[in-house]
């Protein structure tokens, strides 16, 4: 079992390499950017407060995340967990460590990825999703093969996310700058961080990780 960390700005590639590590290794995916969208969906107390702050790409509350987080961390993964957009502050990160620690589990790595700011711009504004399954898609890097349908699970309800602006972006990576990249230092620290460039083409981003990962072995 293996329990590791995606770190990255929004478009590094955190998602698209996360459901890669499910289908590969069977892993269990948790991302609580994906959790908090799904409360905004379903019109619940929680999902209509933390709507307006996601879409004007502020973080929500620790309190809300931390939460979230280990609701789903209960549910035991023989696989490991990757957590991808979490932790995102020293709170978080020090949460995390006491939930996996009373788990009688660790963290095996924790791999930054490293991104030029100048690309993201692109990667985010070209982004789409399935709204069934999840899978991400890109316009230009990662079309689907047949327009308007998913290619994992056949659905056409493809979708764009509200925080998915140039404004909204550079909003969102102001916050990264200011409460998550000093969590590069943290698990360096720690002695924990791995790097690999989220520049380079998608599996030899996925590549790069399985190496991380396999090291560990
Ligand atoms: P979240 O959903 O976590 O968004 P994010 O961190 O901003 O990251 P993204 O999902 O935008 O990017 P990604 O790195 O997953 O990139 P992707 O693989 O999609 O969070 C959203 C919001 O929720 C936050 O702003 C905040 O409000 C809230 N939130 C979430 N977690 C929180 C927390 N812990 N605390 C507080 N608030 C929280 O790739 C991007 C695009 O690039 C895709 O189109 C993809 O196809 C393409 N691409 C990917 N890799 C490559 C490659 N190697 N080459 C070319 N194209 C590529």
């Amino acid at each position: 079992m293996v329990n590791v960390i995606l770190l990255g700005p929004p478009g590094a590639g955190k998602g698209t390499q996360a459901k890669k590590l499910v289908v590969e290794r069977g892993m269990v995916q948790l991302s609580t950017g994906d959790m908090l969208r799904e409360a905004k969906t379903s019109g619940s107390e929680m999902g209509l407060r933390v709507a307006e702050v996601m879409d004007r790409g502020d973080l929500v509350t620790d309190e809300i995340v931390i939460g979230l987080i280990r609701e789903k961390m209960a549910t035991p993964s023989a696989g490991g967990f990757i957590f991808d957009g979490f932790p995102r502050t020293l709170p978080q990160a020090d949460a995390l460590g006491d939930l996996l620690a009373q788990l009688g589990q660790g963290l095996d790595a924790v791999i930054e990825m490293q991104v030029d700011d100048a690309a993201l711009v692109a990667r985010i504004t070209g982004r789409y999703t399935c709204g069934n399954c999840g899978q991400v898609y890109h316009d230009k890097t990662r079309p689907t093969k047949v327009a308007g349908v998913c290619d994992a699970c056949g659905s056409t309800d493809l979708k764009r996310r509200a925080d998915d602006t140039e404004e909204a972006l550079r909003h969102r990576l102001m916050e990264y700058y200011k409460k998550t990249s000093p969590l590069v230092g943290y698990y360096y620290a720690k002695g924990q961080l791995a790097t690999v460039d989220g520049l380079a083409e998608m599996d030899v981003v996925s590549a790069a990780i399985a190496k991380v990962l396999d090291s560990g072995d």
